[in-house]
């Protein structure tokens, strides 16, 4: 693995209890006040994504927005927003998915994608993977090819990958 992930992890603050009890918080604007750690962890993804013939970078509201955007821009990829309900003024396609407790819906504005572009979705975090899956499921209805969906970190426990099918899943840094 590349060493700049072990430096990249150790930036990403861990806070129990947070938003509830039980809950170990994975807190990434830790990783944010680090310059060197937020550009290393934008450049490994734009290392890897960089010849892959990608036109849309999926970003997830709201952290996606934050990793989504820079590596569009070096990649030369357009930014399409996937965003938290009634939030997009346009005409929007939506996808419920399960929570631990009810639902919630994700949206993507019509026009913003066309048939055959190749899509990669960015988040922060992966847990349960109904976000990313709802993501995917966005996309492929507007006719576009999900290359991979990519994430700063997992919390592989969960077992969220198995939400995405054989749809490829790149994680920078796992969390234990
Ligand atoms: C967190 C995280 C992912 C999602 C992962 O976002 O940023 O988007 O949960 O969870 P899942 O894999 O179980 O679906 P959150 O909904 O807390 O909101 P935020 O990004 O707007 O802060
Ligand atoms: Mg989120």
């Amino acid at each position: 693995k590349d060493c700049r992930t072990a430096t990249i992890a150790s930036t990403i603050r861990v806070i129990p209890d947070f938003p509830k009890p039980g809950i170990l918080f994975q807190d990434i604007t830790t990783l944010l006040l680090d310059v060197k750690a937020f550009k290393d962890t934008i450049d490994l993804f734009v290392e890897r994504y960089k010849d892959k013939d990608i036109s849309v970078i999926a970003g997830i509201e709201a952290r996606g927005f934050i990793f989504g955007p820079p590596i569009a821009l070096a990649i030369g990829a357009k930014f399409v927003p996937i965003r938290k309900p009634k939030k997009l003024p346009g005409e929007v396609i939506s996808e419920e998915y399960s929570l631990e407790y009810g639902s919630d819906i994700m949206e993507m504005h019509v026009g913003a994608v066309q048939p055959g572009e190749r899509a990669l979705v960015i988040d922060d975090l992966i847990a349960t993977g109904g976000t990313l899956a709802a993501a995917i499921r966005l996309l492929e209805r507007v006719g576009a090819e999900v290359v991979e969906c990519a994430c700063v970190i997992e919390l592989p426990e969960l077992q969220g990958r198995k939400r995405l099918g054989d749809k490829p899943l790149f994680i920078l840094v796992s969390a234990v």
